[in-house]
């Protein structure tokens, strides 16, 4: 090969008769303006060169083109843009062919399909996952996917946001060609020189007609009504829709067009910021101190105490990842249970045709119940999740202090307690950390990673290493009363109760959340939860409650009438039998008329923008309260805690990304005419005035950080 010109995120170099250009961008070869303008140039130089006969794109390091540079996106536009690089790729009259040995996603994927060849390796993924981020592929994706897939299989591919390994994308069209092995220039020059060899001509994807038409259009028809449903609220799938249709019925330029307006619309839509927001927070939360400072310690082993919900939970997740699983329970009984709970997780896999016998006997083989910590000894990680009670948990880990090796990481699933109470149970707190996992374990997301004072870096640091493993979002929180995310639901759903005592109905509020973009609201959560656990915390703190703090007690007469919601079939809705999604209750709208009565209240109408307004104040008011005390480091860190474990909708970002879009000025306005009737409630945070008489917002405490 030729010299290769140095010092640029492309590269181009002659191998024989064909210019490899290679797009070297680490991480993930973003397609920036820099890489846009070496493409454009690179292509150009081909043409100009009479002794190149063909192009090769290919990727340096582990990726193709992972998409355009989300960082980009909301900046001015700058020249040349990326339909105008797909077009001189396809434009060419040498073969261009696209080598994919990594992620070739979004705009780097539109790239491949402006090439006239491809060829895939076994690492290659291939998508178009705009639709994650509030946006639709946007440089000639929608419409040269269905020429290269079919209409159906492009669509579903778009509005998935799922990738394709190298085979499945071959079977739809996407890859000519499977090649073996890791060395991307090796196999994209043999094909090539092959292409080469048989004098292959140039292939337009855009000169590829759409067969049948007017079934494509219908399958499009059916398409849009099921997104419409499964997609409410978002903006783009449905634009993804209108782009292919524009495929299939105007010619490829006007088609190119409908969908660079439509990816405007799309780009200018808050959607879009909340979406970006939340995929760049996603990756920010594991960058924290103390995994700076330290490398995680080795684990290869893990332990769990405890099988009820959380501790079968937590198991499954560890099997899943692949570790051997030390179960440790009270009696012969309780490690029955613990068992019976991990395998059922398994044995409804196995009846959905998810899993084979086989696979779950593997799994199960890496299982061991035991009733003795002597078991522990070995053990590199243990997780315990016995019942929330301080004593309890002290008792467990002096335990553990007595049997587990020396360096051994010992962590609580604690919701509540003080684990700096708990730490000093023990005779090493430096290893002791808290590890808040959300039910069900084996699915939510989150896990909050509590750090205790007294606890070393490198425990911090083996927490985030863990959660990486188990497939986790980790978010760092300081040790309070319910850390980050139970401590500031606590107080919007009080913000709720009050809204409910106020005139609205539990139902208007729950219907004004669900508008909003969470799947539920809270009172449908407090009936999915149990309403029991609750009732017990409210007790447990009826003796520290502010006296003078106003408390709402229609949650407490439907308890004491045993309705616990779901499992007893009524709680704040009715469950006829065990029917899944609750229906009102005249019954329960007594219980609160009765006690408005009782508490003086004269009831008065609450439009959703009302309900919302307040309940977004309560969690945006804690949420600022919670990063001025460090119990986040950021507010992207609270942001990141409630999409991932409270059902936050994703496209508006998070809490505090969304207090910066309607504006902390007016967040603030809102809490202070609250105020108005009830000062101790409605106390603004003082990063939130701060903030506000800065004329700053909650991002710029992202960015500093
Ligand atoms: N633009 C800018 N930065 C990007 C990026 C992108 N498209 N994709 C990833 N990055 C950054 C990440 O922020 C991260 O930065 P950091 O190290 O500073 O935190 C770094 O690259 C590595 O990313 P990951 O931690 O996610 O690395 P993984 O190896 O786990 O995953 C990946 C790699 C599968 C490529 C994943 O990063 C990913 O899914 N990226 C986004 C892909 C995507 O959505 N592309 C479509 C973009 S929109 C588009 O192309 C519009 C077009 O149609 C016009
Ligand atoms: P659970 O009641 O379902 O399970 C607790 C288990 O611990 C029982 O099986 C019990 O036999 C066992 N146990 C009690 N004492 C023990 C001991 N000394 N040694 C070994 N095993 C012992 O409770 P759940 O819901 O699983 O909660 C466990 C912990 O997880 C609590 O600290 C809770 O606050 C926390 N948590 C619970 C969440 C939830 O949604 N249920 C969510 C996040 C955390």
């Amino acid at each position: 090969m030729g010299a290769a010109i140095p010092d640029s995120v492309v590269t181009t170099a002659r191998a024989g008769a064909v210019l490899v250009v290679t797009v070297d961008n680490p991480p993930v070869n973003a397609l920036g303006v820099a890489v846009r303008q070496g493409l454009a140039a690179a292509m150009a130089a081909a043409q100009a060169d009479a002794s190149v006969a063909a192009v090769l794109l290919v990727g340096a390091g582990k990726a193709f083109i992972a998409g355009a540079d989300i960082r980009e996106f909301g900046k001015p536009a700058m020249p040349p843009s990326l339909p105008e690089v797909c077009r001189s790729i396809e434009d060419s009259p040498k073969p261009v062919v696209a080598v994919l040995h990594g992620a070739a996603l979004g705009g780097g994927l539109e790239v491949a399909m402006s090439a006239h060849y491809r060829v895939a390796l076994p690492a290659a993924k291939l998508g178009l996952p705009e639709v994650t981020l509030g946006l639709l592929p946007g440089s000639g994706g929608t419409q040269r996917a269905p020429r290269l897939m079919g209409v159906k299989a492009a669509t579903e591919l778009m509005l998935s946001g799922k990738h394709l390994g190298a085979k499945a994308a071959q079977q739809a069209g996407l890859v000519d060609r499977l090649a073996e092995g890791a060395d991307p220039v090796a196999a994209g020059l043999a094909y090539a020189n092959e292409l080469l060899a048989q004098n292959a001509p140039v292939r337009r994807t855009r000169d590829i007609a759409i067969a049948d038409p007017a079934a494509a259009l219908a399958d499009l028809e059916l398409l849009k009504a099921e997104t419409a449903k499964k997609t409410r609220g978002l903006f783009s799938p449905l634009k993804i829709i209108e782009c292919v249709q524009a495929a299939v019925q105007l010619p490829f330029d006007e088609g190119m067009a409908r969908e660079r307006a439509l990816f405007v619309e799309c780009l200018d839509s808050p959607q879009r910021a909340g979406l970006v927001h939340a995929f760049f927070a996603e990756r920010e939360v594991a960058k924290v101190p103390e995994a700076k400072a330290a490398a995680p310690r080795a684990f290869a082993s893990i332990a769990v105490i405890g099988g009820g919900t959380m501790g079968a939970g937590i198991t499954v997740s560890a099997l899943d990842a692949g570790y051997p699983v030390t179960m440790v329970e009270r009696d012969a009984a309780s490690i029955a249970r613990g068992r019976a709970n991990v395998e059922k997780v398994y044995t409804g896999l196995v009846a959905k045709g998810r899993m084979t016998e086989e696979a779950k006997a593997a799994v199960l083989a890496r299982y061991t119940g035991s009733t003795s910590y002597d078991d522990l000894k070995d053990v590199d990680l243990v997780i315990e999740a016995v019942f929330e009670d301080l004593e309890v948990k002290k008792a467990v880990f002096q335990e553990l202090d007595r049997v587990c090796k020396p360096g051994a990481v010992l962590a609580t699933n604690t919701s509540y307690l003080d684990i700096d109470a708990i730490a000093a149970a023990t005779s090493r707190p430096q290893d002791v950390i808290g590890l808040h996992f959300f039910s069900p374990a084996n699915i939510m997301k989150l896990l909050e990673i509590v750090v205790p004072a007294k606890v070393s870096a490198d425990v911090v640091a083996t927490a985030f290493e863990l959660a990486k493993k188990l497939k986790k979002v980790p978010v760092r929180a300081g040790v309070c009363d319910g850390f980050i995310g139970n401590r500031i639901l606590a107080v919007y759903k009080q913000a709720a109760d009050y809204l409910m005592e106020d005139g609205a109905s539990p139902y208007e509020i729950d219907e004004a959340v669900r508008g909003f973009g969470f799947a539920m609201g809270p009172f449908q959560v407090t009936d999915l939860a149990g309403g029991d656990i609750g009732w017990a915390t409210r007790k447990r703190r009826a003796a520290t409650r502010d006296p003078k703090a106003r408390y709402v007690q229609v949650a407490d007469r439907i308890c004491e009438r045993g309705w616990f919601g779901q499992k007893t079939q009524r709680g704040f809705y009715l469950y006829p039998q065990g029917a899944r999604v609750g229906q009102p209750d005249p019954e329960v709208l007594a219980i609160v008329d009765a006690e408005r009565q009782r508490a003086g209240v004269v009831p008065r109408p609450f439009t959703a923008d009302d309900i919302m307004r307040r309940y977004m104040a309560a969690m945006v008011n804690e949420g600022a309260n919670v990063v001025h005390e460090g119990i986040a480091l950021r507010p992207l860190d609270v942001d990141v805690t409630f999409i991932s474990g409270y059902g936050f909708p994703r496209f508006r970002g998070g809490p505090m990304k969304w207090a910066d879009t309607v504006g902390l000025p007016k967040v603030l306005a809102d809490i202070e005419e609250f105020a108005k009737e009830d000062a101790l409630f409605w106390k603004p945070s003082p990063l939130l005035v701060k903030l506000v008489q800065e004329g700053r917002n909650f991002d710029s405490l992202n960015r500093a950080a």
